[in-house]
């Protein structure tokens, strides 16, 4: 199981992501419901003077999730101590992590679905009653002895919530999962971005480029900066509809904002399964991914943007997928093995 999969449009840039990320909830745009559970749980925790439940983010690349963490540990005023899956090789690397926290610190674990088992099972205790064995000494003197470690918040991320085992699930009290945003949603983080930038852009400009960042302020902020670009050498420096129009077609960047993948899948389930109804580990077979992928990462943007629809018997395409990939809605191309993409 592997490498993340994201399209280079919502490939991670340390650096402007700094810049751009909110570091308040009142500047975090959208996810209303999940902001108001977690602000909740902070201004109770905070009131008790206990630390915070640990809490589990899962969703698509590019949507909050590391962002989130960050403002949650801001709200608590507590440290954030950062890593991820799979740097966490030994139960012992994760040991180490532990004892060193602090009374109230978080935790933060990115990639959560890729911890190692047995590191995995290490982590249960520390969760669960904030203890864990060590193991002091070699060779026959070697012994276990249990450590108390402090009230800790673990803050996991993934991207994959149905490969995380039902024990791990468990033992966090809050579980959010964030959706896909609305274009007035991304135009309003496209807006801010842009003045952070300091580049000039008008409503429109926002919105046809929130339009096709395919429901993903990571792809949203990228886009403006490659729209900026176009702008200052095209253009005079401002973004504006027909300007951000033209810097996505000649981008390549799909109206809908639907990436390689997605047509893919689109592509498969029309001409290959003719339309549909197809089980989801077929559909992943035919595009090579996994198919947890497909159904936590790709899928749940095109059924919201309505290109597919799930039923009992597996996934339909709709009229809508046959119009963009230009074939008569019910009508199979000839060319049933060939690719037209
Ligand atoms: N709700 C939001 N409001 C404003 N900007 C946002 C919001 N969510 C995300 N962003 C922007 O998108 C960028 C990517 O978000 P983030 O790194 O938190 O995503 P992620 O869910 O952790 O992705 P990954 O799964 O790839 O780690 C952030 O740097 C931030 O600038
Ligand atoms: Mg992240």
């Amino acid at each position: 199981m592997g490498e993340r999969p994201i399209n280079a449009l919502n490939r991670p840039d340390a650096a402007l992501e700094r810049t751009l990320r909110p570091g308040l909830f009142e500047e975090f745009t959208g996810q209303t419901k999940v902001k108001e559970r977690l602000g909740i749980a902070v201004a109770a925790a905070r009131q008790r003077g206990e630390a915070l439940d640990h809490v589990l983010l899962s969703g698509p690349p590019g949507l909050g999730k590391t962002t989130l963490a960050n403002i949650l540990a801001r709200a608590m005023e507590s440290q954030l101590r950062a890593t991820s899956g799979p740097t966490i090789e030994k139960a012992s690397d994760l040991a180490g992590l532990l004892t060193n926290l602090e009374q109230g610190d978080i935790l933060f674990i990115d990639e959560i679905h890729r911890l190692q088992k047995t590191v995995e099972e290490y982590l249960y205790s520390a969760m669960e009653d904030f203890r864990i064995d060590i193991i002091i000494d070699q060779g026959p003197n070697a012994r276990s002895v249990q450590l108390t470690i402090p009230r800790f918040t673990l803050v996991g991320a993934t991207t994959r919530s149905g490969l995380l085992s039902a024990p791990l699930l468990t033992r966090f009290g809050i579980r959010e999962r964030l959706d896909y945003y609305t274009a007035e949603q991304l135009s309003g983080i496209v807006a801010r971005s842009a003045g952070l930038l300091d580049v000039g852009i008008d409503p429109d400009g926002a919105l046809e480029i929130a339009r096709r960042s395919r429901g993903t302020p990571r792809i949203a902020n990228n886009l403006l900066r490659r729209v900026r670009d176009f702008a200052q050498v095209r253009g005079d420096g401002r973004i504006t509809m027909d300007l951000a129009d033209r810097a996505l077609a000649m981008l390549e960047i799909d109206h809908n904002g639907l990436d390689e993948m997605d047509k893919r899948i689109l592509e498969v389930v029309v001409v290959k399964f003719a339309g549909g109804p197809v089980g989801v580990n077929s559909m992943a077979v035919a595009v090579g991914e996994e198919p947890d992928t497909i159904e936590e990462v790709y899928e749940p943007y095109l059924i919201m943007e309505g290109y597919l629809k799930r039923t009992a018997q597996g996934r339909v395409a709709t009229e809508l997928a046959y119009r963009k990939l230009g074939i008569a809605p019910g009508q199979t191309p000839a060319t049933s093995q060939g690719r037209l993409l």
